[in-house]
């Protein structure tokens, strides 16, 4: 079979960023030709290094550059040298909403093996998509601020929720729901207090929802749904919400399904009128960069979403059977370094 060849732009990014990167293109290479796929690879130098010396976060050459690619994948960015917001805002926020990537995809899913938090739950009990809004709420940059410093100063940072944004999203994830075994979707969101955007939220998800009558629909304020991520994860299936909300309730996801070391997730553009961009939940984690310590499974199963949104689903299911597998296994194993992590996810993706 002849193999399709995917441009593959790659963002190792600050701290941890490049030696968990370095991890998932091991895996990669060696899923090999068997995925009916060959990656040309750019390698971009982005990220506080960068900006230190040319105070560039991402520049608009490098961002046509990226659009003429097909997919990227990208380790974090983030450096305690940075002032804080100059490379998530210039860097990661800019690549989301300029590459259009109005699905945020989570999965939450505890692998077989892997020690949750909470008490009595296994892997049947989590195993959920959040599909988290990317492109509006409150993260637009919408707003201002009026008489910094004094005592009269005002700060606005407005939620911006379009029905053209809103109807693609939730769309998306009736797509994802009605794909899935359970067929249930939630949404989250705060409508007994943000009343205009909640307001809209329902509304749309009652119209699309008629077109989708194979799928259940529930509800949940963001703060019960907090509570229910941890005494009833069961309750989730597919999860749709705005920007900010998913922000946080993924974070305890990581944290119920084993850890932000095990966190993938995808900055998508379903239509694919530009690259979508596949990243560990995890920042660049600064405490512990360069020590190889770094678990680079978060990456890794990024990696399988990636092969996924390129259409490589049997490889996609390979990687994550190997990292499965590895799971199960980890906690005889003792302390390994990020490399040794990566070694025998590989090892089991080529055997
Ligand atoms: P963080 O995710 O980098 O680290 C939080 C904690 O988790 C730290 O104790 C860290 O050691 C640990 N951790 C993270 N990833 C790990 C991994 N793969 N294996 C083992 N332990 C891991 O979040 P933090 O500390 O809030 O942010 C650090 C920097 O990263 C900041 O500059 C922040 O803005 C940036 N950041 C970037 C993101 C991105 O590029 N997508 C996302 C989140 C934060
Ligand atoms: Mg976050």
């Amino acid at each position: 079979m002849p193999s399709r060849s995917i441009r593959l732009a790659v963002i190792p990014g600050d701290g941890i960023g490049p030696e968990v990167v370095a991890e998932g293109l091991k895996v990669l290479a060696a899923i090999g030709p068997a995925s009916g796929l060959t990656f040309e690879q750019t390698h971009y130098d982005l990220g506080a290094a960068r900006w230190h010396r040319t105070g560039e976060t991402l520049p608009d050459s490098v961002l046509e550059e990226l659009r003429g690619q097909d997919v990227i994948l990208l380790g974090a960015v983030g450096d305690p040298s940075v002032p804080s917001g100059v490379l998530e805002r210039g860097l990661l926020l800019r690549a989301r909403f300029e590459l259009d990537h109005y699905v945020n995809l989570r999965p939450v899913k505890l692998f077989p093996g892997v020690r949750t938090p909470l008490a009595d739950v296994g892997p049947d009990d989590i195993d959920m998509i959040v599909v988290r809004e990317g492109t509006e709420g409150p993260y637009t940059g919408v707003g201002g601020v009026l008489r910094k410093g004094t005592p009269h100063e005002i700060a606005t940072q407005e939620s911006v929720n379009t029905a053209f944004g809103v109807e693609r999203v939730v769309r998306y994830a009736f797509e994802k729901a009605a794909a899935r075994p359970r067929k249930k979707l939630t949404l989250v969101h705060k409508d007994n207090v943000l009343t205009f955007a909640g307001e809209l939220y329902q509304r749309v998800v009652k119209q699309v929802g008629a077109e989708y009558p194979q799928v259940s629909v529930d509800y949940c304020h963001v703060d019960a749904a907090t509570m229910f991520f941890v005494n009833q994860p069961q309750r989730f299936d597919v999860v749709v919400t705005d920007n900010l909300f998913g922000d946080i309730i993924t974070d305890i996801g990581a944290a119920i399904a084993g850890g932000i070391g095990l966190a993938a997730s995808g900055n998508v553009n379903p239509g694919g009128a530009a690259p979508s961009m596949f990243e560990p939940v995890h920042g660049s984690a600064p405490d512990i960069a360069g020590q190889g310590k770094a678990d680079p499974t978060a990456t890794i199963l990024s990696v399988a979403m990636l092969l996924d949104h390129v259409g490589a689903a049997d490889a996609a299911r390979r990687v994550e059977r190997a990292v499965s597998d590895d799971l199960s296994e980890r906690a005889g194993l003792g302390a390994r370094s990020t490399a040794q992590i990566g070694d025998a996810i590989a090892k089991r993706v080529s055997g």
